[in-house]
């Protein structure tokens, strides 16, 4: 599988009323849109908090057209598939509702939540098993980036966080931990570095090519930045946080996309 995908992370965000706004937004833009080069629309894809998740597919059902589809993915899923988890998510619970894709391993999970890459894993696993794609989020601090550490880093973090799975059925984004909501970007070199980086890593050891491989780039992206990250070779699609809360916004950045 190689794959072009642009993907929103509401985190904490939102409304049932946001939602509406944000489809009516999405479509009013999408209407007006000429694909006057036949140009392949990438999937797109909104994660919302899990109790939007109903909601958000219904006005997505409602809305959807053949040009542009939008699905409506998880932030997050548990390691387990049910049991005395309190206030967790597990995926056969998001399979029930039809989600197909869930982030696992974001920063602030990672930060917040105490997630370790073996949790991380576990999460993914469990996601791949109930026929989830997850998106397997990585990314250096400030502090690994200056001390230019942020290779080896990476290497470990995405060997531990994917140990165990089918990398073809999976996603990874990376994330800099120093990118996100910052409105500070890496230089493009840096994002191709880190991508093929990833890549190359995980290619060699599944024994699989590189462009089976897939890789997003996340952290301030916004539409004004998305063409020349998007152009590079080793990105497959962005991860988006608070400029996808807007309709119109998210909209030009999946057209800078094409
Ligand atoms: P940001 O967040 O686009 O607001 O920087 C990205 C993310 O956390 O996924």
């Amino acid at each position: 599988m190689n794959i072009r995908i642009i993907s929103g992370n509401w985190k904490m965000n939102g409304s049932k009323k946001d939602i509406e706004t944000w489809f009516n937004d999405f479509f009013e833009k999408a209407k007006d849109f000429k694909n006057k080069d036949n140009e392949k629309i990438p999937d797109i894809l909104i994660c919302v908090p899990s109790i939007y998740i109903p909601y958000a597919q219904q006005i997505a059902e409602e809305h959807n057209n053949d040009n542009f589809k939008v699905f409506i993915g998880a932030e997050d899923c548990h390691q387990e598939n049910k049991g005395a988890f309190t206030g967790n998510t597990s995926p056969i619970m998001l399979k029930e509702f039809n989600v197909k894709y869930t982030i696992v391993g974001h920063s602030e999970r990672r930060q917040f939540e105490k997630e370790t890459n073996e949790i991380v894993a576990k999460k993914a696993l469990n996601a791949l098993n109930n026929d989830l794609i997850p998106i397997v989020c990585v990314g250096e601090s400030l502090e690994i980036r200056e001390k230019h550490e942020h290779l080896t880093f990476i290497e470990k973090q995405v060997l531990e966080s994917t140990e165990g799975l089918d990398l073809k059925r999976v996603i990874i984004a990376y994330e800099p931990v120093w990118a996100i909501g910052t409105g500070k970007v890496p230089t493009l070199e840096e994002i191709e570095e880190i991508n093929s980086y990833i890549k190359t890593v995980l290619a060699k050891e599944n024994n699989l090519t590189e462009n089976d491989i897939n890789v997003l780039y996340g952290g301030s992206v916004k539409s004004s930045n998305t063409k020349d990250i998007t152009e590079l070779k080793s990105v497959n699609g962005v991860l988006v946080g608070g400029a996808s809360l807007k309709g119109e916004e998210f909209f030009n950045i999946v057209i800078n996309s094409l």
